[in-house]
């Protein structure tokens, strides 16, 4: 069969190469995947700076954020069924016995990008387990569900920290970035009712401008100086440690900031004592938040369906490029105007 490689480590590395077709162990599946959609992870595992190959194999094959249809059942498999339409979560545990997202570094392997393969192919394997059913009418958008369910988590995450202190009523957010991340969490925000100041670089008559106004929400276009007050939710996906600290700045009194990007290393902080007095005066909390399991995927569909109700083909407007396995390098290169690129892989 074929699949879409990278050998980690190893810059330049992407092919697509004719590999076995992998068999379901017990309570495993064999999947057939139907797409798979590409994001900044799989980017720097492509320029070789992050990834891992499975145990014994020498190449990794790409892709975590799939959608795919239950070809086959291992021993012990009842939860579901051959034609079943499934989001495989993307985290595996390795000797750790917390929620699969909390497992620290070393603890677990991630499909596609930490030594287990991808569903960038003809066939994949995974736990049944961790399977998410896709209910019929959202199978066309359902490929967003994987990067939704990290934006689900992350904003759980935040209103838990909120409320565990008080009746805390976050009513503004300020997003940071207007990628795939950026706006799904604008749009998971714009549906909890809150108002949201969404900020990025790409013009005001660009698709991601445009794409936030959709939403009801304010589009912003320049560097953080001109945002004006204070937000109860800070939602921080740039990847810019200087965006971040910026961003810092509008976190309103008990507000809650969560990470959703990587950083590169490095950057500085000026008047970081201010900014820490200014914290502790005020109660802010700032929280990473990485992965999502079952429940965050459910999540996801849910305000998926939502979506679809509130706001016509918003979520299908976000994939902007589709390349197949014949074409797949298409589908590996970027430009600042796409938002989400999918790799077809088999029809549905
Ligand atoms: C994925 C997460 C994963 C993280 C780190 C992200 O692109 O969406 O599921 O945990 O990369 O590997």
């Amino acid at each position: 069969m074929k699949a879409v490689t990278v050998i980690p480590g190893v810059p330049e590395s992407l092919r697509l190469r004719d590999v076995d077709k992998p068999k379901p162990g017990n309570g495993q599946v064999l999947l057939r995947p139907i797409r798979v959609g590409v994001c900044g992870t799989d980017k720097e595992i492509i320029e070789g700076k992050y990834g891992k190959a499975p145990p014994g194999s020498q190449y990794l094959i790409l892709g975590h954020e799939a959608l795919a249809v239950v070809e086959e059942l291992g021993g012990g498999v009842d939860n579901v069924s051959v034609g079943d339409v499934v989001i495989p979560t993307v985290r595996r545990p390795v000797n750790c016995n917390l929620p699969v997202d909390y497992c620290p570094m070393g603890h677990y392997v991630e499909h596609g990008i930490w030594g287990l393969h991808g569903h960038a192919a003809e066939y994949s394997v995974t736990d049944a387990k961790y399977l998410v059913k896709v209910p019929k009418e959202l199978v066309d958008v359902a490929v967003l569900t994987e990067p939704l369910s990290v934006v689900e988590k992350g904003i759980d995450v935040a209103m838990s920290i909120g409320r565990a202190r008080f009746d805390w009523k976050p009513t503004n957010a300020l997003i940071l970035g207007a990628g795939p991340i950026g706006l799904l969490s604008t749009m998971v925000l714009r549906l909890m009712g809150l108002s949201t100041v969404t900020v990025a670089t790409r013009p005001p008559d660009s698709l991601k401008a445009r794409l936030v106004r959709d939403l009801g929400g304010t589009y912003v276009d320049a560097a953080l100086t001109s945002v004006e007050g204070s937000f109860d939710i800070v939602v921080e996906a740039t990847g810019s440690p200087q965006v971040t600290v910026d961003g810092l700045r509008h976190l309103a009194p008990n507000g809650v900031m969560v990470l959703l990007g990587v950083y590169p290393p490095g950057g500085s902080i000026s008047n970081l004592g201010d900014l820490m007095t200014d914290s502790v005066l005020n109660n802010k909390v700032i929280v990473g938040s990485v992965n999502a399991g079952v429940k965050h995927f459910e999540m996801g569909l849910r305000h998926m369906a939502d979506a679809k109700d509130r706001f016509g083909d918003w979520l299908s407007r976000l994939i902007t490029k589709r390349a197949t396995l014949d074409n797949y390098q298409e589908a590996y290169s970027w430009t600042h105007e796409d938002v989400k690129t999918v790799l077809e892989i088999n029809p549905l």
